[in-house]
């Protein structure tokens, strides 16, 4: 077993947001790194206000947060990296692996992997220039295993802070098998150090991956801890997740959510969003399920969730056989 595992929590766009992550590192502390999900510079001018607020230094103080750019312009990324310097970060991060049909088309996120001389030019003017060391989250190609292999020596020409890889291409979108054996390519030949992330979704999982992987303590952690936030705690040999834990976790969401967005529907849009990923935690969910899936007003949604808690609460057991969603099933 590694008995110094260092876990970021992935940025995922809609669900680890602010909100989520300062309630996440008070009420379960442990994990070392944020990521931000991304923002999208699309101009020289400001980031738009839901950007400014989610990277806001009174939003996410006393947790270490990392940006994330989504760009495949030089001059785009400097903007934003020199803004994120003077809110005082540390650290700017590069997405590579945004599967999104309109992000790809236009060669951004994992579309610009496919684009390997643009994006060439693109980090020897980024490293050079950021006032920030920089990061890269990627995916190993857009279509085809083959073009890992040109791109883990690409990366491997710049002095990247991380080189954070999840292991599927474009097409595999969430789903599909992770390809390990391209991520065991990395730890043979990458000169940058490794964050792993991917299916990662309990501490078996993470045993079974240490067991292929020994000398890798990085992990980013994204679906596996939203679903169950204790999980890095539980890593370090602390108690698995407690249903009445869930249940204050999802209450101080509610209120803080309610406090944040103006009206019922995107409240209840994002609470539902969160039970995409805890419903399969609660096998005798069923009715309430159902209630919690149509409801359409506040006050049906506390009833159905109220009746979710009455059952048990099962954790996932296991390696490889299970996976969140993040959809309500
Ligand atoms: C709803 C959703 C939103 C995501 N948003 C982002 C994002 O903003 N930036 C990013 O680099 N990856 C994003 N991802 C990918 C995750 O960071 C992570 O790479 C992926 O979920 C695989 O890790 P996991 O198996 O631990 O969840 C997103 C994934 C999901 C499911």
């Amino acid at each position: 077993m590694n008995l110094n595992p260092i876990c970021s929590c992935a940025p995922l766009e809609g669900v680890t947001g602010y909100v989520f992550r300062q309630l996440h590192h008070r009420m379960f502390p442990g994990v070392e790194r944020y990521y931000a999900p991304f923002l999208s510079p699309r101009s020289r001018k400001a980031l738009t206000s839901r950007e400014r607020n989610d990277v806001h230094p009174d939003h996410n103080r006393g947790l270490t947060l990392i940006p994330q750019v989504l760009t495949d312009d030089p001059a785009l990324f400097l903007t934003a990296a020199e803004a994120m310097a003077e809110l005082g970060y540390e650290e700017v991060n590069l997405n590579l692996g945004c599967p999104s049909g309109t992000v790809v088309a236009k060669g951004r996120g994992s579309g610009f992997l496919a684009r390997q001389p643009e994006l060439e030019r693109f980090l020897e003017t980024v490293c050079a220039r950021s006032p920030l060391p920089v990061s890269v989250k990627t995916r190993v190609g857009l279509d085809y295993e083959e073009e890992w292999e040109e791109l883990l020596p690409l990366f491997n020409r710049f002095p990247l802070r991380a080189l954070i890889v999840h292991p599927r291409l474009r097409r595999d979108y969430y789903k599909a098998p992770v390809r390990l054996h391209l991520f065991r390519r990395a730890v043979e030949e990458s000169r940058n150090p490794l964050i792993y992330n991917g299916d990662l979704f309990t501490v078996e999982d993470i045993h079974a991956f240490w067991a292929a992987f020994p000398g890798q303590n990085q992990l980013m952690l994204g679906r596996g801890l939203v679903t169950n936030p204790a999980l890095v705690r539980q890593l370090n040999g602390g108690a698995p997740l407690q249903k009445e834990e869930l249940r204050a976790f999802h209450d101080a969401l509610l209120e803080d959510y309610a406090r944040h967005l103006s009206g019922q529907k995107p409240l209840l849009f994002k609470m539902k969003e969160m039970w995409g990923y805890w419903l399969p935690l609660f096998p005798e969910a069923g009715k309430s399920a159902k209630l919690l899936r149509k409801c359409q007003t506040l006050s049906d949604y506390r009833a159905a969730v109220s009746g979710i808690f009455a059952g048990p609460l099962e954790l996932p057991r296991g390696a490889g056989g299970w996976q969140a969603t993040g959809r309500l099933p």
